[in-house]
């Protein structure tokens, strides 16, 4: 039997098997029309009474990516609350059915997929790289409502589950298995008889840990009182409510969100009518629309698919870029002037590996990918080739004219200057059209955002295989226009320049840069500017942005800096900067504790980003306000509940 998105088929055991497949959509999202045939399913499903029922999905991309966003768009609360409510209902209607209903998950199961999961008896993962599991509702500023609060922290108890439902972080296959949010972790091949066995086992469901279960029951209080003081410590609940409202809706109403009166500040209501929701959900966008600037569907960029790397110079960022594309598959060839230097960036890149990967067999394959190359010979082989090596114009040049007669005709040539004119590094070039700009940030395993400068010669083609490539990497392609520090760093150097006249000024580091945690930053800027290095930084101020006054770019750069860079002390790099650094960590007065009002501050030093902003808007560096608006939330940590520097301006 089949409807428009699930289809229903009964095998000669008892077993009904109901298949998720939307049509004409590479993912499986719960959208209005397929949560109303839900409904009708299991309807049919009550009538024919099977033995066992057992969801899965028909998509290769994965089981279920969660509710469709698109229906979140101009959410109201009227709408907000229906939309709960279905799935409130629907969930609970096949928590309770009589017949044992099982879920096989392959590949992602998010938000609403897995709130169907956790209504169904059984779960069952498959064993794969792509299998993760998710309530990452929290991101978008709501909350899992399907009853994701209620039967995730009864299945592996609060601790967990409030963890997952706090920072929206994904748990793969194993770790499912283990925390008990998946009966049964399984290779692919035995998938479908291991569903089948278990569905008609007769095996009561999961039930966990008495600990866990006094800590749902008698320790709630405690456990929720525990949960807010970590949560305090990330997100301001003026900023951000939905955290809080998901603690509370577990504490106190059964993890029910439709059950909380509207006045507090922790009801459904409040979360729905947040600017912060409407601008979380407009960061998902924006970063989907970063993400479509990597997917190409015609012409020969459409067809790309590099799978050779070759990085020259093992550095700071050639050593950690090469390490990304090793880390995501890619076979790299790693270049500088001896293997000395490339050493170092190898056993980086072991540690990042042995981080992200766990497994040492998975360990061993990466850095079997990662290949040291003193004499450069992978570059007759390589896709895509990028050079990274000091900021220096004719070095550059130099390289570029000797890579661009051994390289293959269809790779890419890329620099990953961050200051100088991708048009000046061409000039040596017989075929300057050629060569692109891939500008990533540092630490680049962090970093989401890529940007991908397009010089006046560069051929629309290398910029889009360029943004391909990004998006392999699975980071946030930006195009960009070949101008002064590009978008982010062309934004950032006026605001960290603001920051540091403000202590010259005589105001504290520590008030600066809580005037900028204040509005939402990650960071303060004059702490970003001693983690990205007071000599880089100076040297991005020098060539950005003009001095007190308007004057040119070269005028006079902040006194303190100044005295700093003579001193030696470079930031946290050197264990003194603004702040002296113990283990790392800024050593802070607690001169910013006492300030209550700081919003005059806070303008100060946030006008001259958003003023950059709108000038390179204008200028064309960027197509458009929401593309701007996307880099500096992807490659700046620009408070993203504030929907980025423009929308903000146009806003306030
Ligand atoms: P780095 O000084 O850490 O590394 C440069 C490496 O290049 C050195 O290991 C050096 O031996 C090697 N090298 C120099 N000339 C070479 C040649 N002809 N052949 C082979 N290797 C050579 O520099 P870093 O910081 O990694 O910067 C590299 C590039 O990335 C620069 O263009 C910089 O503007 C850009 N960049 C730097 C960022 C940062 O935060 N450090 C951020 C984004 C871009």
């Amino acid at each position: 039997m089949s409807f428009k998105n699930w289809t229903l088929e009964h095998d000669g055991e008892g077993i009904t098997w109901v298949t998720l497949n939307r049509p004409e959509a590479s993912a499986n999202t719960l959208a209005s029309s397929v949560m109303d045939e839900l409904s009708d399913v299991l309807d049919v499903l009550d009538e024919i009474k099977p033995r066992g029922v057992v969801f899965r999905s028909g998509k290769s991309a994965g089981f279920i990516a969660g509710a469709d966003i698109e229906e979140f768009k101009g959410m109201d609360i009227p709408k907000g609350r229906a939309l709960i409510k279905r799935g409130w209902d629907l969930f609970n209607r096949l928590a309770a059915v009589k017949y044992p209903t099982l879920a096989l998950i392959r590949g992602h199961c998010m938000g609403g997929g897995l709130e169907l999961a956790l209504a169904c008896r059984y779960r069952i993962v498959v064993d794969e790289p792509g299998t993760r599991l998710a309530l990452p509702e929290v991101k978008l500023g709501i909350v899992p409502g399907w009853g994701g609060m209620l039967r995730l922290p009864r299945l592996v108890g609060p601790a967990v589950a409030l963890d997952m439902m706090l920072t929206g972080r994904t748990v793969d296959a194993r770790r499912a298995k283990k925390i008990g949010l998946a009966d049964a972790c399984v290779p692919p091949r035995v998938m479908t008889q291991a569903a089948k066995s278990l569905v008609v086992s007769g095996q009561s469901a999961y039930r966990p840990p008495l600990a866990q279960r006094l800590q749902n029951g008698l320790l709630r209080g405690f456990v929720a009182k525990q949960a807010i003081k970590s949560v305090a410590q990330k997100a301001n609940p003026i900023h951000y409510p939905a955290p809080y409202a998901i603690i509370e809706m577990w504490r106190n109403y059964a993890g029910n969100s439709l059950e909380v009166p509207a006045h507090l500040t922790t009801s459904l209501d409040a979360v729905l009518s947040s600017t912060t929701t409407a601008n979380l959900v407009r960061v998902f966008f924006l970063q989907e629309r970063l993400k479509s600037f990597g997917k190409v569907e015609a012409g020969a960029a459409a067809k790309f698919d590099p799978q050779h790397v070759h990085v020259i110079g093992a550095g700071v960022m050639g050593g950690d870029i090469a390490a990304w594309c090793a880390l995501r598959g890619l076979r790299v060839t790693l270049q500088d002037q001896s293997v000395e230097r490339i050493a170092p960036a190898i056993v980086r890149a072991q540690k990042t590996f042995e981080r992200s990967l766990r497994e040492p067999r998975l360990v061993r394959q990466a850095l079997d990918r990662l290949i040291p190359d003193a004499h450069g010979d992978g570059v007759i082989q390589a896709d895509v080739i990028i050079e990274a090596i000091f900021e220096n114009l004719e070095a550059k040049q130099t390289l570029f004219a000797d890579l661009e007669q051994r390289a293959k005709p269809t790779a890419i040539l890329a620099s990953n200057t961050s200051s100088l004119k991708l048009g000046d590094i061409a000039k040596g070039l017989r075929a300057p059209e050629r060569l692109v700009g891939i500008h990533f940030f540092n630490p680049v395993a962090q970093m989401q955002l890529v940007e991908v400068v397009k010089g006046a010669a560069t051929l629309a083609e290398h910029v889009e295989r360029a943004a391909v490539f990004v998006r392999k990497l699975d980071k946030l392609p930006l195009p960009v226009a070949d101008a002064p520090g590009f978008l982010v760093n062309a934004v950032l150097a006026p605001y960290l320049e603001e920051a540091m006249r403000c202590v010259d000024e005589g105001i504290a580091p520590e008030l600066v840069d809580r005037a900028a945690t204040d509005f939402g930053m990650p960071m303060g800027p004059i702490e970003l500017a001693d983690t990205v290095g007071l000599d880089i930084a100076a040297k991005v101020g020098t060539q950005l942005v003009s001095g007190p006054n308007g004057s040119q770019p070269g005028a006079t750069p902040p006194q303190r800096l100044s005295e700093l860079l003579a001193a030696g002390h470079l930031g946290r790099k050197s264990g003194q900067g603004y702040y002296r650094y113990v283990d790392g960590k800024p050593q802070k007065s607690s001169v910013a504790e006492a300030a209550e009002d700081l919003s005059k501050l806070t303008e100060r030093l946030i006008h001259p980003m958003l003023a950059a902003a709108q000038a390179l808007v204008a200028a064309g560096v960027v197509s458009d306000a929401d593309a701007a608006d996307a880099g500096v939330i992807f490659g700046t940590g620009f408070a993203p509940f504030r929907g980025g520097p423009l929308h903000y301006l146009a806003r306030r």
